[in-house]
């Protein structure tokens, strides 16, 4: 650690107790960040953190949907985000109007929103879902009924084939995950033959179906903490190497692609969270009447996931 780096954590860490804040990080944040977090996940035990912890004032080391989340789901607390331009492509891809445009032309149909969508979305939306527990949530639904998957296609069509499921997609998907290419995959593969392929299910079909495992950031770790494996060929973002790295001193992590960075996850720094702390900024507000509706859907997320 640089001194400078050393400086910047111990400002932190002072002001986080002074505001008595709790910081909930993802994964894919710079390894200085998670390391100063209380808490770091995935997408859903990040929400599930966000509703347990007693501290009044969230700062939430994430892009925007998962600031959001915290606010439906805790609209008592204070919740603060380091860097309010922090968002997600795919979410911003997909507006209310386009899944009432949907329902309009299949009334009796369930809309399965990913988390990673704006909490207007969110709100004219049956249940929410994240990577971890998708599968489930559908597994859960009607054997028959019609289901609009929002917004990321290469995700519903991962589950849609696990599940052997029809389902109607949306056309969007993560720009940091479809630069894992099969092609670069299988000539890692062929450089390091014993390595297992573990991937996040917002890669592209192919990719998934050469993995050994695909599953959320959580899961992969999990899944690299309990194998037998020594190295792993890693397709999610860069982020996460630092808690396998961490975690598993002796195995080595290979990312499939250079190019598997995230810039919203990214632009979150040590100095912005200070700023945050500093002046209790920028604060993250979803209308009411946007938020009681999204809470249904978030809500049965979490009812149909334990
Ligand atoms: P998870 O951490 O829920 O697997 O999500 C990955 C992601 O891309 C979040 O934006
Ligand atoms: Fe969105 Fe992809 Fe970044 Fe996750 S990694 S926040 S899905 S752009």
């Amino acid at each position: 650690m640089r001194s400078s780096d050393g400086y910047l954590v111990d400002r932190f860490l002072k002001l986080k107790e002074e505001r008595s804040a709790y910081v909930i990080a993802h994964y894919y944040q710079r390894p200085e960040v998670q390391d100063v977090a209380d808490f770091v996940g995935d997408s859903y035990s990040m929400a599930l953190a966000a509703r347990e912890t007693s501290c009044q004032t969230i700062l939430v080391a994430g892009v925007d949907f998962m600031a959001e989340t915290a606010v439906i789901l805790c609209p008592e607390k204070t919740v603060l985000t380091p860097e309010p331009e922090a968002t997600c492509p795919m979410a911003n891809d997909i507006t209310a109007r386009d899944v009432l445009e949907y329902k309009e032309r299949y009334p009796d149909s369930i809309v399965v929103c990913y988390v990673n969508t704006p909490a207007e979305v969110k709100a004219v939306s049956d249940v929410c879902c994240t990577s971890s527990n998708a599968a489930k949530i559908i597994e859960k639904l009607p054997p028959g009924a019609r289901i609009f998957f929002i917004p990321d296609r290469h995700l519903g069509h991962n589950i849609a084939h696990r599940l052997n499921r029809s389902i109607d997609l949306f056309h969007s998907c993560c720009p940091t995950h479809e630069e894992v290419r099969l092609n670069e995959l299988l000539e890692l593969k062929r450089r390091y033959p014993a390595a297992k392929i573990l991937v996040h299910p917002e890669c592209r079909p192919e990719v998934v179906e050469v993995a050994d495992f695909a599953g959320s950031t959580k899961a992969i770790i999990q899944y690299a903490g309990s194998s037998d494996a020594d190295s792993f060929i890693i397709g999610t973002e860069c982020g996460i190497l630092h808690p396998l790295q961490k975690a598993n001193p002796g195995k080595e992590f290979i990312l499939a692609t250079e190019d598997l960075i995230c810039p919203n996850m990214k632009s979150i720094t040590l100095e912005k969270m200070i700023h945050s702390l500093e002046h209790m900024e920028t604060r993250v507000e979803v209308e009411e009447s946007v938020r009681d509706k999204a809470r249904i859907a978030l809500e049965r997320m979490i009812e149909y996931s334990s």
